[in-house]
């Protein structure tokens, strides 16, 4: 299995911490301290920022002031600022705000489906379809999520093979990239290894990126199993900020300065300047008065004077 193929020379860290991260803070943070967050992470030196979500208001209070920050952004040159949209109206607010990218998102399990977007997988296709249309005729990319890929919160295990078909849909659809999401961080290397087994013979690995939350410790793990299956998109969330609002108990994303230390070790480059992301994960740390999820932030910054 890990002799499959070569591991990749360099990896693009989708930075997911001021979304996938946020969203699930209960008290609300500041315009400023979002757009200082996202401006860090690009100073340094991470291209790929999902930098809010136009979801209802209702459902991600957190997420409200998206267009708000959006528009006060310090946009840095070369850094792609993304957005979660749900639905048609989700994106025509997305367009308005100016986003770079945005990103849709579906669930291998019927039952996350209701909780996250209250309606059933097919209807979630049936919704995204014009939107990619809408968006590829803007010159929009399109990203793709299938949440619930290694266990649902509701449903318990997900037949590969549902993973991989629904993948499939929306790559056929006109995203240029599907995000296998391991919303409550249930996966271990087995499991991993046998989504990707389901999911590669149906796209190439240069279409496939990783999201997977943390919450048995198992994500760095699983995502050298992915390097070895010659993925290189990795999703992360600096300071292992997060969770998801319709998946109790589910932790944070893997750390993003873990998975750079990582990478850092085995020569994959990803250029980011891991002392300036960990500062950037201190400082909405310390906003959040929470200590960091990155072990190796906790030890780079306990080095620093
Ligand atoms: P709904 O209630 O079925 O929507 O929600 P509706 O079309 O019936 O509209 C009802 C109300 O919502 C109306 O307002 C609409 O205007 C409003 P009212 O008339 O009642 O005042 N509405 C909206 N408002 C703002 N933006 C919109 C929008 N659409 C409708 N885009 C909906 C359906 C999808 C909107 C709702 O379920 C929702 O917002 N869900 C989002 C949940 C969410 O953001 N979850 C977290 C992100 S997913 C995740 O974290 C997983 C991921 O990280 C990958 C992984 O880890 O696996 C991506
Ligand atoms: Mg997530």
């Amino acid at each position: 299995m890990f002799d499959r193929v070569k591991l990749p020379e360099s990896v693009k860290i989708v930075e997911v911490g001021p979304r996938d991260g946020l969203q699930n803070e209960k008290q609300l943070i500041s315009l400023q301290a979002k757009i200082q967050l996202i401006d860090e992470l690009a100073l340094a030196g991470v291209k790929f920022i999902e930098t809010g979500s136009f979801v209802s208001p209702k459902w991600v209070p957190q997420m409200a002031d998206s267009a708000m920050v959006f528009k006060s952004l310090n946009r840095r040159a070369g850094v792609c600022y993304s957005a979660l949209t749900p639905n048609l109206q989700g994106f025509a607010a997305a367009l308005d705000a100016g986003v770079d990218e945005v990103a849709i998102f579906g669930s291998a399990s019927e039952s996350f489906s209701q909780k996250n977007i209250n309606c059933s997988v097919a209807e979630s296709l049936a919704r995204f379809q014009p939107l990619v249309e809408q968006a590829r005729l803007q010159g929009m990319q399109v990203r793709a999520y299938v949440s619930c890929v290694l266990g649902c919160p509701y449903e318990g295990d997900i037949a590969p093979t549902t993973v991989a078909t629904l993948a499939k849909a929306l790559f056929d659809m006109g995203c240029y990239e599907v995000s296998l999401g391991d919303t409550i961080g249930t996966g271990t290397p087995s499991k991993t290894a046998a989504l990707l087994d389901a999911v590669l013979p149906l796209l190439s690995p240069d279409k496939i990126a990783v999201h997977f939350h943390d919450t048995f410790g198992q994500a760095i793990a699983n995502i050298l199993v992915a390097l070895q299956y010659g993925i290189s998109v990795i999703d992360s969330s600096v300071a292992g900020l997060g969770g998801c609002p319709y998946a109790k108990g589910a932790a944070g994303n893997v750390a993003t300065e873990d998975v750079v230390y990582m990478l850092n070790g085995m020569n994959i480059s990803t250029g980011i300047d891991l002392i300036k992301l960990c500062k950037a994960g201190d400082k909405i740390m310390q906003q959040l008065g929470r200590t960091t999820q990155s072990k190796a932030a906790l030890a780079i910054l306990s080095s620093i004077p």
